[in-house]
């Protein structure tokens, strides 16, 4: 094993290249999504150059082949001592984000988060940004959200490890803040869970309806399939959950199960803005026409985002702690809207939607019909959640508003109020 004191800080790469080492489960059950960052790492390189300040910008992929936290540890030191990368990236998985922090802390190395999403990883090292979400951020709306629309008895159903967890926590305290009544919790393993046990459990306890975290893809899938099979929506059980559930990727194949299912998230692939457009579209030259980006994408997008920001800043050379003071507190365009980083904590600042699956020109979207945008501050605290800002998306030709007050809890206020937030909306996404 390489010993972490023989460590040298960054600036080791040739003088005119900046080198980052995106670490990803590349092969393995979760290679779809490691596709999605690399995918989103290359798009944004692609379509911004690769020179930044005068230095290269060279990417080396390493493969943790699914949740492996001691393989990701030691490709992390390799891309350390003899890559001398200048930054570490990339995870899916909180597992593999973690055994990499202490690398981060001795080498100085900043490294930012994609995608692993359990609040405590950027408390892991003062090295560590992350761009993606925390499952308490993503968690709190849908949880305020059920309780206003009127259910009162839910099951939760997540995987046993970190974000689970932090979704569990989460669900049951804002749920039953806001009145709502948790039934029954149960976790299924992060590896191959078999659902359709746990689902028939379910069923016999007869809540009004099931919140779930698995993480996106293939778990995602399997959920939907017992979900469907098991004839839950027949038995008049809601199903509403985090994002990962309704997953842009995978949507498409779960069919018509999906259609209705209301999760809260950071992205959709049906957000509008001129920076959605352009991401999608450079998403498309690499990984195909008929691709498209998800969440986990964005995070690879912004991640080289943020690292091209202080690569520029910092004019090529680059310092682990200045690189980290560049990105405290900096503000990006982000595909899902504008985002900053959190100084104090290093963590993702950016609006939640709540948004239901509908069918837009014959495909399956999340967000075709409203959102209704939170903004959570303060990421680490399970957080209060409160509307800051409300407004409708309108889906093809639609302006009555009754659909969302009554499914999503639109609730509009005085005009001018209004007004002022539309056109604050209009300005941050571009179109004036
Ligand atoms: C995680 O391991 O942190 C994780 C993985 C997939 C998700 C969300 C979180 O969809």
């Amino acid at each position: 094993m390489i010993a972490l004191a023989s460590m040298s800080p960054t600036a080791g790469a040739a003088d005119d290249t900046v080198k980052v080492g995106v670490l990803l489960e590349l092969s393995g059950p979760f290679a779809a999504q490691a596709k999605q960052i690399s995918n989103g790492v290359n798009a944004y390189i692609k379509a911004h150059g690769d020179h930044v300040a005068g230095k290269k910008i060279e990417v080396v992929f390493k493969d943790t082949t699914g949740p492996a936290p001691d393989l990701a540890k030691r490709l992390a030191q390799e891309l350390v001592t003899r890559d001398k990368v200048s930054f570490l990236a990339g995870f899916v998985l909180t597992p593999n984000a973690m055994a990499v922090a202490p690398v981060a802390t001795e080498a100085k190395v900043p490294t930012i988060i994609m995608n692993a999403a359990t609040s405590a990883i950027t408390t892991k090292s003062p090295y560590i940004a992350r761009v993606s979400f925390t499952l308490p951020q993503v968690t709190a709306p849908i949880a305020e959200w059920a309780a206003k629309n009127q259910l009162k008895k839910v099951y939760t159903l997540v995987s046993d490890y970190g974000p689970g967890n932090d979704a569990e926590a989460t669900f049951k305290k804002v749920f039953s803040e806001k009145g709502g009544q948790v039934v029954g919790s149960v976790k299924v393993p992060l590896k191959n869970p078999e659902f359709a046990p746990f689902i028939q459990r379910i069923k016999d306890a007869k809540p009004e309806a099931v919140f779930i975290f698995v993480p996106a893809g293939e778990a995602s899938v399997g959920f939907m399939k017992a979900f469907a099979e098991r004839g839950l929506a027949k038995a008049g059980i809601k199903l509403i959950g985090t994002g990962d559930l309704m997953d842009d990727d995978v949507l498409p194949a779960m069919g018509d199960a999906s259609l209705d299912v209301i999760t809260t998230h950071q992205y959709s692939a049906a957000h509008k803005s001129p920076e959605n457009n352009a991401f999608k579209k450079a998403y498309a030259d690499v990984a195909g026409p008929d691709k498209r980006p998800n969440f986990m994408a964005v995070g690879g997008w912004d991640g080289m985002q943020v690292i091209y920001e202080v690569v520029g800043k910092l004019h090529g050379k680059i310092d682990g702690d200045q690189a980290m003071q560049v990105i405290k507190g900096l503000v990006i365009k982000s595909p899902r809207g504008t985002i900053s980083i959190d100084p104090a904590t290093r963590d993702v600042v950016q609006d939640v939607y709540v948004r239901k699956v509908e069918k837009v020109g014959g495909q399956l979207f999340k967000g075709g019909c409203f959102c209704l945008p939170y903004q959570i501050d303060n990421v680490h605290e399970l957080p209060t959640v409160e509307i800051k800002r409300s407004y409708q998306t309108i889906s093809v030709g639609e302006f009555d508003t009754n659909k969302a007050k009554r499914e999503l809890g639109f609730n509009p206020g005085p005009v001018e109020g209004a007004l002022k937030r539309a056109v604050d909306w209009f300005r941050d996404n571009g179109y004036v």
